[in-house]
């Protein structure tokens, strides 16, 4: 977390700290989403399904929340990241591991745009929790879809899950606070309280949401966000809509087998919060 002087940002700045401050405390990142799990069955299930012992890459895989249950199964993860501090949580994280799982596990430094993999050597490429959200241009995102397809054999899958944007929330009142959650500091053992607001800018399909960590209230009452935050971490997410997603997988030359609306199979509808898309690579695809 950073301590910044006052004055806006500028959007260039706003969209480097937006792909990067969140994911400078792994610890607390792993606290924050320790109940996230139903994503984890989704991604496990579908390596399960396509049979033992798959190659698989994972696109924007951090703390290994995702690539490290897949090692426990069996198969091979090439986790791609593009923070240092987010590998190396996860090789700590590995350590801690039977040798066999990790030695199934191979963190990679990259990025998902440009991926340092040779052709055509996995059976699955995933993209889990929103990282595709962090490609912030119509062409870095076609650059990824690509990478997915190019990395894959013929008859691959690409899997991954992005939000569904949600025009009512995006335009909430950027002052208000939500989300308000007090909670103890994983590591420091503070007192917190955990409260966001963003702004969503409809040119760039950017929601520039602000996650600020204040003390907690000496006596208990309601939180009332102090004048000067203590601290702010900018997370930046471009919004993909689902006829964008479906033209980014037909210009990589994947063909999208479902795009549904959560990680149970429902239809894509307002009130789904997730677009969990499947595709395959098909096997004429050069
Ligand atoms: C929301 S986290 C998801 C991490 C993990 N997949 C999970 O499900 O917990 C997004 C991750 O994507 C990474 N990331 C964002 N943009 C990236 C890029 N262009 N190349 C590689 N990694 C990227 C971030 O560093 C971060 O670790």
């Amino acid at each position: 977390m950073t301590r910044r002087g006052k004055g806006p940002l500028d959007p260039e700045t706003l969209l480097r700290l937006g792909t990067s401050e969140h994911y400078e405390d792994p610890e607390l990142y792993d606290f924050e989403y320790r109940d996230h799990r139903h994503d984890v069955a989704w991604y496990r299930g579908l390596a399960r399904d396509r049979g033992p012992r798959q190659r698989i890459v994972e696109l924007g895989a951090g703390t290994g929340r995702i690539s490290l249950p897949l090692c426990h199964d069996g198969h091979t993860v090439v986790a791609v990241d593009r923070m240092p501090s987010m590998l190396d949580h996860l090789r700590r994280k590995a350590e801690g591991a039977p040798s066999d799982v990790a030695a199934r596990l191979e963190p990679v430094l990259g990025d998902i745009t440009a991926l340092p993999l040779p052709d055509a050597g996995a059976d699955l490429v995933f993209a889990p929790f929103n990282v595709l959200m962090h490609l912030y241009s119509w062409e870095d995102l076609l650059r990824c879809f690509r990478e997915a397809a190019r990395v894959l054999v013929p008859g691959g899958r690409f899997a991954f899950d992005v939000l569904l944007p949600d025009l009512e929330w995006l335009t909430w009142d950027p002052e208000e606070r939500h989300s308000v959650t007090h909670f103890t500091h994983p590591r420091t053992g503070a007192a917190m309280v955990y409260s966001t607001n963003h702004t969503y800018d409809p040119h760039t399909q950017v929601c520039h949401v602000r996650i600020y960590y204040d003390d907690a209230p000496k006596r208990p009452r309601a939180f009332k966000p102090p004048p000067e935050p203590v601290q702010v971490v900018h997370l930046a997410h471009r919004q993909i809509f689902p006829e964008e997603l479906r033209h980014l997988v037909a210009a990589a030359g994947l063909t999208l087998d479902s795009l549904g609306g959560n990680f149970r199979g429902a239809r894509l509808a307002p009130g789904t919060d997730s677009q969990c898309g499947l595709c395959t690579k098909p096997s004429g695809h050069v």
